[in-house]
Parts: structure tokens; sequence; C-alpha cells
């Protein structure tokens, strides 16, 4: 790609920063523009300010080699751009729409900047409308840019994985010109990425592979049917969890059997403590907002929302009863807090929710999570402490509840729980631990839907 050689990336998240560093290893320059001077601090010494396995390294070869220009500037990137891909913020708003304040913000300065002919990409998460809005505003504002929609479809913790080795890439957009520019910048990182899974240690793991041309609005709606379907899926799975829970099934078996259809998949039916991130629970409830503004009540998306609403509510009620007595003044170990392995992020978290509840409930709760230390503790209530290793959280714990599927919790042998607990209650909120070497350690384990 010779003409398309700079980028900008505006905004430096989850997903602006990976964007940014994967493309600089690609054969571009790009510049990722943060405004947060702390964030930028970090970034240009070659690490990322939050979490996600393989980042750093990868950050850190683009800083040295110079393909990698973080910068709190528009004025400095913009302009000597071919692509900007918008990876800003849209935090929620309270009634649950999504807040496109940022988005807005950094079309309108961009726009003033961007020579004619460049192609504005928006990655940000965005109701379907938006896309169309946007170019309005380019068309009052008379500048040539191209407008497409680009979703993102990584997640946190395999964000490297997931854009090197990608199922998809939708370009959604009314210049067919504009489309074929960024598809062609996603080539060019196919073209370099068993390089770059080589330098971050991300494995090689060749997937569906498809490049995907779509309007600019039917672009903006598989990202956020994407992601409904998905929290769908697991909202359905932890609903049978409870039926399984009532009829003495388990809802492990049941899904392993249901998932081997291949029509249904097995994947995202993982039943547990529901599911949270700065994602699922935003773009459902933003789902639903914008479907609302259309005139259409997707009912399905409430009840998948208030499902998971309720499970760490289930889980903490479940406990109680197994337990037959008050958890007033039970020592309870929380290992996980995280929303899921492989990142700092505690965004909706049921881990910190289920802390918070026990700890309403009277119990004494002790956390632990081995990245997420930091960025919970301005969520967890006041008496709630945090150990620094496993060892110290469930010394002399009653209950042990498992929140977060990082490995070290998940293998985390049952006869040393055993030993160190003082009661022998494990409660796998996660349904990943192996209950059977609970069992024999002498564990009462305890599942969802189990
Ligand atoms: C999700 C999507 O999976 C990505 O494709 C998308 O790009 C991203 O949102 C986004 O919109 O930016 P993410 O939130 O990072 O990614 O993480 P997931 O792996 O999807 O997990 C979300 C939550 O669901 C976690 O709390 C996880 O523990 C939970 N989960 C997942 C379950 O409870 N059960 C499952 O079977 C799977």
């Amino acid at each position: 790609m010779q003409s398309k050689s700079v980028i900008t990336v505006l905004g430096a998240g989850y997903v602006g920063l990976a964007t940014a560093a994967l493309f600089a290893q690609a054969g571009f320059r790009v510049y990722v523009v943060e405004p947060n001077k702390e964030r930028l601090d970090t970034i240009k010494q070659g690490r990322s300010f939050f979490y996600e396995e393989g980042l750093d390294s990868v950050i850190e070869l683009g800083i040295k080699s110079g393909s990698l220009l973080p910068t709190d500037s528009y004025e400095e990137s913009v302009p000597k751009s071919d692509i900007v891909f918008s990876c800003v913020g849209t935090p929620d708003n309270p009634d649950g729409s999504s807040n496109l304040t940022y988005v807005f913000d950094a079309a309108k300065t961009a726009a003033k900047l961007m020579k004619p002919g460049t192609v504005y990409a928006q990655k940000s998460t965005v109701p379907v409308g938006t896309g169309s809005q946007i170019q309005q505003l380019f068309a009052g504002m008379c500048v040539d840019i191209d407008y497409v929609s680009n979703p993102e479809f990584l997640r946190e913790g395999t964000a490297l994985a997931d854009t090197l080795f990608f199922d998809r890439v939708v370009v959604g957009g009314e210049s067919s010109a504009a489309i074929d520019a960024v598809i062609d910048a996603y080539r060019d990182l196919e073209d370099h990425r068993d390089h770059i899974a080589h330098i971050a240690r991300v494995p090689v793991a060749v997937q569906g592979d498809q490049y995907i041309a779509t309007t600019l609005n039917s672009a903006e709606l598989i990202k956020v049917t994407s992601n409904a379907f998905l929290a769908l899926k697991i909202s359905f799975a932890n609903s049978i969890a409870m039926l399984a829970d009532k009829a003495n099934a388990d809802v492990i078996e049941v899904m392993d059997a249901v998932g081997a259809d291949r029509r249904i998949g097995r994947s995202f039916l993982n039943a547990g403590r529901g599911y949270g991130g700065g994602c699922f629970p935003k773009d459902v409830s933003g789902l639903i907002s914008s479907a609302l503004e259309y005139g259409v009540d997707l009912e399905i998306m409430h009840a998948a929302q208030n499902l998971n609403n309720q499970m760490p509510g289930y889980i903490v009620d479940k406990l109680q009863d197994e337990l037959g007595e008050s958890l007033n003044g039970k020592r309870v170990a929380v290992l996980g807090l995280a929303f899921k392995a492989g990142t700092s992020d505690v965004r909706k978290s049921p881990g910190v929710a289920m802390a918070n509840k026990l700890s309403y409930a009277g119990a004494e709760v002790i956390t632990y999570d081995p990245e997420a230390r930091e960025e919970a503790a301005p969520d967890l209530l006041n008496h709630i402490l945090q150990a620094e290793t496993i060892d110290s959280a469930i010394e002399n714990a009653d209950i042990v509840l498992l929140a977060t599927e990082w490995r070290q919790i998940i293998d985390y042998p049952a006869t040393l729980l055993a030993e160190k607990m003082s009661g022998s209650i494990l409660f796998d909120a996660i349904n990943q631990y192996d209950a059977l070497e609970a069992q024999r350690a002498g564990l009462t384990y305890i599942g969802v839907g189990r």
C-alpha cells in the first residue's frame, strides 16, 4: 500500500492502542492520539497503561523504530494521514443510551484538519444511523472526506490474536474506493501477521479471514447485533443453569451436548456469574435504546439484560442456601476481580459485584486478582480487603468463591485449598474448576447450574 502509508488512530483505549500498535508493525507510520497526559507518557515509554497480553512488546518495538507515534495533537497527526481510525470512548448515559459526545467531537475536530480524500473509519461502537449523521456533518463543513464504518470485534485479553487472526473484517460505506483502502490496510496487516504474532508471542491461529463490504448502516448494525447475540447466548445459558439447579441437571453437560449441534455452537454458552466488561452491558442497553428510537421494542434483549443483572445476587443467594445459615461474620475469599481473565479491566465486573454483595450480607470479604487490584480498588466497598496472593486470600477462609477464570485460580490445587481454608465450601461462579478434584480433597463444590 504505497499511497496510504500514514494512519492516525484517535483514542488509545483497548481498541485504539492495539489497532495503532499492530498497524505500526505492518509498514505504516501510525500516530495514536491520546489526550490524557499520564497515559500518553506511559505509551511514549513503550508500554500500555492497562494490562493486555502481548501488547507491551508490540508498543515497545513501534516506539523504538519510530513507526508508532504517540501524541496528544490532532494538528500534528491528522493532516498527514490517509486513514483516520476513530476509536474514542462511548460511555453510556444514565438512561442506557450511548453517549456519543466524544465520537462527534473527534469527527468534527479531525474534519477541519483532514486533507481531501482522507478516509475516516469509525471503529467506536455506535448506534445504527450515527454514521449518516457524521456524513451530514462533513457535508455541512464542505470537506471531501469518505466516511466508513469499520466495527471492531476484538476481545480484551485476546486483542492481538483477535485482530491478527480474525473471523471477519467488516467495512461499510458508500464509497467503494474508501472501503477498499481500509480493506487494503488490513490485508497489509494480514501479510505481516505471522511476524507480529511471533513478536507478541501470540499463537498463530488462522480463522475465517473474511473481508465483508456492506452498506454503512448494515456495518453499524452488524457490530451491535454480534455483541447482543453473544450476550443473549450467555443469558440463555444462565437461565437454563437456573433450571438445572432446580431440576438436578448439570448445565455443562447440557451445553456441551446442545453446543455440539453445529447450528448452535458451544461458544458463549458458559453459564456462571454473567457477563461484564465495557462492551456487552453497554452495547445491550445501547441497542435497546437505539431500537426504541426507531420504534422497535427489543423485548428479548431486555430479558437478557435483566437476567444478567440478577446473576451476582442469584449466586450469593445460592451460597446462602447451601450454607444454611447467615453469611454474617463468615470469611469469604473472592478470587478474581477482572471481568474476565487476561485483562485488568473491572468495568461492570461480576467479581466486584459479588464481593460487594457478600460484604453487604455481613461477610468478611478478602479478594485476590493478579492484575486488577489497582483498578478494582475504587469499586470495592471500604472494608473489603485485597490480598497479594491466592494463598493469603484463602488462609482461614470459610468459603472460597471463584469469580474470574485466571489460570492460576482455576489450576490452584484443591488439596491446598482444603488445607488452608478453615471451612470447606468452594463456590465456582465460573464453572471452570475441576469439581471432582475439589470433592476428592474434601471440599463441598458448588457451581452454577450444576
Ligand atoms: C466482546 C466481544 O466478544 C468482542 O467481539 C467485541 O469486539 C467486544 O466485546 C467489544 O465490543 O469491544 P469482551 O467484552 O472483551 O468482547 O469479552 P468477551 O470475551 O466477549 O466476554 C464478555 C463477558 O462475557 C465476560 O465477562 C465473560 O466472562 C462473559 N462470558 C463469556 C460468559 O459469561 N460466558 C461465556 O460463555 C462467554
